[in-house]
């Protein structure tokens, strides 16, 4: 929570997305009885995994255990996790009209149980260990409900965005106005701090990000309960990096295709930073591992206001040893 507010800290904290995931035996245990989604619908075993994940890495944050994409489904669409593909929607948006059947989030009561999850594990946690809560940011989001799933090229969401300019807005809107809500929601339950989700964001160019995502994410991050950090999180934003900035957030996410030194330049020193070791990284032997933690580290140079952590999520293969080896040498760097 200092590093957020850029305060000086005794040491670097670290906490890494996807923390509690498949690479770890315990989160496989917990997940080879249910699904995914009951999972997240289910607030002790959410619960148990994300305090799971604290305690066996000794990371400085726990993320709440749920997903960007659960705020979908009381929006009207029907999303499914199918074994081995990832997330698919049965009922995409294409045209215009489909954006006029997608559902206001007029409160967040069909996402209760990510309150609950949230004050359990809270109750369940070091008191000294912050918890984030988190949603997907608009663009990411609206890229899932019109292509369906994940995409390369992002063609039916460019096309909707480019044709029909009242109607990609309207959902930006719709979609922002939920966030907003959930994201109060989470606060209101116990959430520290909170992290928008930018994943996608890379296949845009600034023009366009500054035109078609950045009043929409700026609205999010505007209508967060005072006081609360946010997290402003992507991955391939080396070309957007400072309309991420002015989008706000109180931390922007650095992936590893970026300078630490030069992204943190670029975004202000005015603003915290959170990153940016390469996943793969952590496949590497511990010795290669150490040079590219150290050479972030170096980057910061002892600013107050870096939060290390990944570019992106942990890949499911990582070694787990190496993550807990990760975490000792940044607390001891
Ligand atoms: O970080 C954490 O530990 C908290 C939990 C968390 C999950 N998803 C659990 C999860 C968080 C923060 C997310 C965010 C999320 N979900 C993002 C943004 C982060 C990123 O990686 O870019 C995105 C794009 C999603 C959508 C999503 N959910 C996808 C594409 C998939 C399939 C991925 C895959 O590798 O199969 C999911 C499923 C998912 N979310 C899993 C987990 C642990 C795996 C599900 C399983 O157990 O089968």
């Amino acid at each position: 929570m200092r590093a957020c507010r850029r305060e000086p800290v005794p040491y670097t904290p670290i906490w890494l997305m996807r923390q509690a995931g498949r690479y770890m035996r315990e989160y496989r245990d917990v997940r080879s009885k249910t699904t995914f989604l009951d999972l997240c619908k289910t607030p002790e075993l959410a619960a148990e995994v994300t305090v799971t994940a604290v305690e066996r890495l000794g990371v400085d944050a726990a993320i709440i255990f749920a997903d960007i994409l659960l705020i979908l489904e009381p929006m009207g669409i029907d999303l499914e996790f199918a074994a081995g593909e990832g997330p698919v929607i049965h009922n995409p948006v294409r045209r215009p009209a489909d954006v006029d059947r997608l559902l206001e989030i007029e409160d967040v009561s069909a996402l209760e149980f990510v309150n609950e999850a949230i004050r359990q594990t809270r109750s369940a946690l070091r008191p000294d260990i912050p918890l984030i809560g988190f949603c997907g940011a608009p663009f990411t989001l609206a890229s899932y409900v019109i292509e369906g799933g994940g995409s390369k090229n992002y063609v039916h969401t460019k096309r909707l965005m480019y044709d029909d300019n009242g109607a990609w807005h309207a959902m930006m809107s719709l979609i922002s106005r939920g966030l907003a809500k959930y994201l109060n929601a989470q606060i209101a339950a116990g959430a520290q701090a909170v992290q928008l989700f930018d994943s996608w964001i890379g296949c845009l160019g600034p023009d366009d990000y500054r035109e078609f995502v950045l009043p929409h994410t700026r609205s999010v991050i505007e209508n967060v309960t005072p006081g609360v950090p946010v997290i402003h999180f992507g991955t391939g934003t080396a070309a957007l990096l400072e309309l991420m900035r002015e989008a706000g957030g109180d931390v922007i996410g650095l992936d590893w295709r970026v300078r630490l030194d030069e992204g943190w330049q670029r975004v202000g020193h005015d603003v915290a930073v959170m990153g940016n070791l390469d996943p793969v990284s952590l496949f590497a032997k511990q010795d290669s591992l150490r040079k590219q933690a150290k050479r972030i580290l170096d980057q910061a140079g002892g600013r107050s206001g870096h939060i290390f952590n990944l570019g992106h999520g942990i890949l499911p293969e990582t070694p787990v040893e190496n993550v807990i080896a990760l975490v000792e040498m940044v607390h001891e760097l």
